[in-house]
This record gives structure tokens, sequence and C-alpha cells, in this order.
């Protein structure tokens, strides 16, 4: 997606190899007609594979999962990394480990907002090694609902999420694949 491409090369800060700070769009402020175009965007890819529900986790996949929701006309459910003093129903729990932060969070949804027969988009941030994303497919799978496919924001594809995903038997679908962060510079997969 050009718009997110071009966003990412004039704001965007290679911190190391490994990591690319984007907090003036993303991950601390965040620019709302890129988040309506990338909603869009998701939209019109699984445009043709009748989602009922889109499920990310918080914080920093909400915007983007939010757009995506408004635009497909379904709700969005996030999943809690930290437990609800007012969440009493009967949650659905998976631990995920996130290797960039270094800690392990029991994450959880209602199972009132997660039935069997959704058929349910998930989306995140960032793709890295792919816990989070897997822990959310885990999450649907519980309940008995189907995973249509995996949205993606910025997927760094020189780390294996992307691989552990599609060998697990999900569609991806990123609008930003990043082959490399080599000396403080963005290369870009181009598709
Ligand atoms: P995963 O997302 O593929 O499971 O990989 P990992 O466990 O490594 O990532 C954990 C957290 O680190 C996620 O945020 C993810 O968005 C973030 N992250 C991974 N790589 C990068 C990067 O290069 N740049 C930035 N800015 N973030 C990265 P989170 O814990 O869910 O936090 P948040 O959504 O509350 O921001």
């Amino acid at each position: 997606m050009k718009s997110l491409k071009d966003k990412i090369v004039s704001e965007g800060i290679v911190l190391s190899d490994t990591v690319l700070k984007v907090d003036s769009f993303l991950n601390h402020q965040m620019d709302p007609q890129l988040m309506k175009e990338m909603g869009e965007e998701f939209a019109r890819r699984f445009a043709e594979d009748k989602i009922t529900k889109v499920l990310t986790i918080e914080s920093s996949g909400i915007a983007p999962a939010l757009m995506t929701a408004l635009t497909l006309n379904v709700p969005l459910v996030f999943a809690r990394k930290q437990k609800s003093l007012t969440l009493r129903e009967d949650l659905i729990v998976e631990r995920v480990h996130s290797f960039t932060k270094e800690v392990t969070n029991d994450v959880t949804v209602s199972r009132k907002y997660l039935s069997p027969d959704d058929n349910v988009l998930i989306i995140d941030d960032f793709l890295a090694v792919g816990e989070a994303a897997q822990g959310l497919a885990r999450i649907t799978e519980q309940v008995g609902a189907k995973v249509a496919g995996i949205g993606i924001v910025i997927e760094k594809s020189f780390q294996t999420g992307r691989h552990t995903l599609i060998e697990a038997g999900y569609r991806v679908e990123s609008l930003a694949r990043i082959a490399s962060l080599h000396d403080s510079s963005v290369q870009f997969i181009e598709e």
C-alpha cells in the first residue's frame, strides 16, 4: 500500500536491524486518515470472505482493526492483555509471549463476543515472529469459530512470523512488507 510505505519512509525510525519505530502514526500518535485507508484496503482484500467479526489485540491493533470493521460493517473485538475489573464472564485465555518486549501475557476474550459460527478476520499492527497472531487464532479456534485470514499493517518479512502463519495454513495479507532494516534503511518487498 503506497501511502503506508511512503509514511514509513518519511517518518519511520530504524532503531536497529530488527526494530522500526513508527510512533508518529501507528504506535503512539495515530494518523486517522491513514487508518481509514488501511481499513478500506483490508476490507477490500477480504471482501469476498463473509467476515462476521474482526479480532485484534490491545493496544496498537485497535485503530486499524476498527477502521476495517467499520468498512466491513461488522463488530470489532479486542483481546485484553490485562485482566479487566468488570470482565467476569466466561473467558477464553491464551498465553502469548512477546519476543520483542520479553514479556508473557495471558490474553483474554469473553466468550460472549465470539461464537462458533463466526468467520473471523484477525488484524494486528506488526508481524514479527507471529506469536500474537497465533494467540488470536487459537482463541478463535477455541470457540470453534473460523479464521478467515490475518491482516497485518507492517510485516517484517525477514523474521519468522509470516512463514509460521502460512505453514499453519492461514492466509496472511500485509499492507507493507519489509525485507530489511540494514544500515538504517527500510527496504520493502515489492509486490
Ligand atoms: P509478534 O507481534 O509477531 O507476536 O512478535 P513479537 O512478540 O516480537 O512482538 C511483540 C510486540 O512488539 C507487539 O506489540 C508488536 O507489535 C511489537 N513489535 C514487534 N516488532 C516491532 C517493531 O519493529 N516495531 C514496533 N514499533 N513494534 C514492534 P505489543 O506488545 O502488542 O504492543 P502494543 O500493540 O501495545 O503496541
